[in-house]
């Protein structure tokens, strides 16, 4: 019998990547992890078989970072199957309200991180001509809401990325995802994980009064991270998965609202559109 798939998890002592995690172990996959805490990433995943789960410290900003992760789990576990970049936070604020370098940590945790933990995955995969990288966006990469400009900017970045990296390596043998999720009960909204522009102007006082009721969503949403989980399982079991994956009832429906918005305007400026060629 052949062993079960090889993952490596991104950001996984909370939320999302926690629940894929536990989820995972449960079922008898391999897992290798990464936080920036190995003890909270432990500590969080509790008692298992240390054959079956590698958890790893790692700076995913640093390259040499998550090539010495990536190069251990493969010679831990013999290879490595599934990749998934999970790890990632919210950045609320009007554009001129984040200080540059808020925006700048913001894209290399979102975005950055995701192209060197790709990068170092990929020669691998080349070389198996197999194994599959699912990246997490959100649907703010897709639809996004009043005041999260720049975690939509890193979003959307994330969108376009895979949506063009599925292409690149389809006939390679392997396989890209981009999943955009709605609202899930993680840590997303709680004051650990989510950032808030420090210097707020008194004119943005309607998207600073928004950030209130979303902080006040926290421990509400309507998503559950342990069901996630059991779709992430099942798109990496997927001979033929989808490139795109929303999840959640909210992500499903801001995303057709969405489409129904682009159809009209496309049509709305068909003239001007074609105004322009030679
Ligand atoms: N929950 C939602 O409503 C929602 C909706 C749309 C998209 N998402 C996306 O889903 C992914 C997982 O988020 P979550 O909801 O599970 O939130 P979470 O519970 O806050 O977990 C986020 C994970 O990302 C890592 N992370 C956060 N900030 C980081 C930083 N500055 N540097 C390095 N790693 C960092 C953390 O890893 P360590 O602490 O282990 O290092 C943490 O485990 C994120 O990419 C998020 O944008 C979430």
């Amino acid at each position: 019998m052949s062993l079960k798939k090889v993952w490596y998890i991104t950001g996984a002592s909370k939320g999302l990547g926690l629940a894929l995690v536990q989820a995972l172990l449960q079922e008898g996959y391999r897992v290798a992890a990464t936080s920036r805490s190995k003890k909270d990433l432990s500590d969080a995943v509790g008692v298992y078989d240390d054959k079956q789960f590698l958890p790893l410290e790692v700076d995913l900003k640093s390259n040499t970072s998550v090539q010495a992760s990536i190069n251990q789990a493969i010679a831990f576990f013999g290879g490595l199957d599934v990749v998934v970049n999970n790890a990632g936070y919210g950045i609320g604020g009007a554009v001129e309200e984040l200080s540059s370098e808020e925006i700048h940590q913001s894209f290399d945790v979102n975005v950055f991180a995701v192209i060197n933990v790709m990068q170092v995955a990929m020669p691998h995969f080349r070389e198996q001509r197999s194994g599959h990288i699912i990246n997490i966006s959100s649907i703010a990469g897709f639809a996004p809401a009043a005041g999260w400009g720049v975690y939509a900017a890193t979003k959307y970045a994330v969108m376009g990325l895979t949506e063009v990296m599925a292409e690149d390596v389809r006939e390679l043998g392997i396989k890209a995802t981009v999943v955009a999720p709605g609202a899930f009960r993680t840590a997303f909204l709680a004051e650990e994980s989510v950032v808030f522009a420090k210097n707020k102007i008194a004119d943005y006082a309607t998207i600073n009064e928004s950030h209130k009721r979303y902080a006040a969503m926290n421990g509400v949403q309507a998503g559950d991270p342990a069901k996630a989980a059991k779709v992430f399982i099942a798109l990496a079991e997927n001979p033929d998965p989808p490139v795109r994956l929303y999840i959640g009832t909210d992500a499903y429906n801001r995303v057709t609202a969405k489409i129904e918005l682009l159809s009209k305007e496309l049509e709305a400026n068909k003239e001007t559109s074609f105004s322009t060629d030679y």
